[in-house]
């Protein structure tokens, strides 16, 4: 086991588990490999959502709804989540899992693709967003992404190191990853340059950048 396992195994040693319905849904999704959010990261957002104590929430990507279901214990009783997917069958597994955990009034899904879903969305609505979609797209969403960000508004971005693979160089990646490698190379220049947000990228799990608009 190399030194990163290593450190990925201690810290989740100490992550607890869900309960419940929850922990079924969790299950579920890894057993049919539908990507969930990694345990280390879910503890970032938990944190984050306690700090920021968020009123609207916006999540691009819900797979079968278990981070967006997670979020939503760690929220005022006011807010409401919505949160975009594309794959259909998905869209409707998520649904019942909301529905499940009696969570219709408080998550909305959209089926769609974010890239138009996030164009139809008005402007500072938002006052927490979790990326977790298409990597190759993070650079895509970014500009709707602030513009319906409220100022103040923190922004989670998930996988931004892609497994490591980040690191090396365009010509080591291959062929087939090397536009994704590449655009998320830009993706963090950007959220790390830009002057209208300020960000922090943490090697938590897969990777996180947290931003925030200012
Ligand atoms: C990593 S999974 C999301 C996991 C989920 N957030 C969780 O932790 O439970 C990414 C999801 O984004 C969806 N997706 C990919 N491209 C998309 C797009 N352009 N628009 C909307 N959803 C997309 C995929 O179908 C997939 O279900």
């Amino acid at each position: 086991m190399g030194d990163m396992e290593r450190i990925s195994s201690f810290v989740n040693s100490f992550i607890k588990d869900d309960e419940g319905s929850l922990e079924e849904i969790y299950n579920e999704a890894v057993v049919r490999g539908v990507p969930v959010i990694r345990k280390a990261s879910r503890e970032l957002l938990k944190t984050q959502l306690l700090i920021k104590k968020p009123k609207n929430i916006l999540e691009i990507g819900t797979a079968v709804g278990y981070s967006s279901l997670f979020m939503s214990q760690y929220t005022d009783e006011e807010c409401r989540i919505t949160t975009i997917e594309l794959d259909e069958q998905r869209v409707a597994t998520a649904r019942d899992n909301i529905k499940l955990l009696g969570k219709e009034n408080v998550i909305e899904v959209i089926k769609g693709d974010a890239l138009f879903v996030l164009k139809e969305l008005p402007d500072a609505s938002y006052d927490f967003l979790f990326v977790d979609a298409a990597k190759g797209q993070y650079i895509n969403y970014y500009e709707d992404v602030l513009r319906i960000a409220k100022p103040g508004a923190v922004i989670i971005s998930d996988n931004i190191l892609q497994d490591g693979e980040i690191l090396e160089s365009h010509y080591t990646v291959e062929k087939r990853n090397r536009t994704i490698h590449d655009r998320m190379r830009e993706y963090l220049y950007n959220i790390t340059h830009d002057d209208r947000v300020e960000s922090a990228i943490l090697s938590v799990a897969d990777g996180m950048a947290v931003t925030v608009k200012k």
